[in-house]
């Protein structure tokens, strides 16, 4: 018997071989960002789990000491946690599992970023909406394969500009291929960080 993908979450068959990976925010749910996946890819599956951590009855991938401060531990042992479930929906649902990109926001994107340096053969490439450096790795991994969009709010209010900056370089400095956008906006999603990171998404095989 296939293992049973263990997370809350939808999955929504597409035509082509790519899956998204959705991630939430704090205080989302899996059915979040679905439409926001169709958007980015009308063709690829969409596999989105429910963070299991809760904060306050708010939904999210890994435990917080504070804003912006995060339980390393709780992280690394979540971002393993989140992997195997990827490996399990993909055996469970006979996806692809080589044409994986994680989309991210938020609190979902800081897990997302942690699955590249922790646990990189999942994904293919990542599109991180108002990412921060979630930890910084003893040891590098290997991304020279890993194509990653980082889009990031000009006045975002809880992530400075120096995260996603540094979370570029540090990518960068492990052999990812990175593309950052700023956008005129907060912590928010907007249309045009949609827009463009789907015409970046349609750039890779
Ligand atoms: C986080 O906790 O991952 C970040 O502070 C973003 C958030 O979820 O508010």
């Amino acid at each position: 018997m296939r293992p049973q993908p263990d997370f809350i979450h939808e999955f929504v068959r597409g035509k082509s071989e790519r899956t998204l990976l959705l991630l939430h925010g704090t205080g989302g749910n899996e059915r979040d960002l679905l439409p926001f996946g169709r958007e980015l890819d009308p063709e690829a599956s969409l596999l989105s789990p429910r963070g299991k951590v809760l904060e306050s009855g708010m939904a999210r991938f890994f435990r917080r000491l504070a804003e912006g401060v995060f339980d390393l531990e709780d992280l690394q042992n979540r971002t393993q946690e989140l992997a195997d479930f990827v490996i399990s929906a993909a055996q469970h649902y006979e996806i692809d599992n080589i044409h994986i990109v994680a989309v991210g926001y938020s609190n979902g994107a800081n897990i997302a970023a942690s699955m590249l340096l922790f646990r990189p053969e999942i994904l293919s490439a990542a599109i991180l909406f108002r990412a921060m450096v979630p930890l910084v790795p003893e040891t590098k991994p290997n991304l020279h394969s890993k194509h990653v969009w980082v889009g990031a709010g000009i006045s975002d209010p809880i992530v400075p500009a120096s995260e996603p900056t540094q979370l570029v370089e540090l990518l960068r400095s492990a052999g990812a291929d990175v593309t950052i956008r700023f956008f005129q906006s907060g912590h928010q999603l907007t249309p045009a960080d949609i827009d463009v990171a789907r015409d970046w998404l349609r750039t890779l095989n």
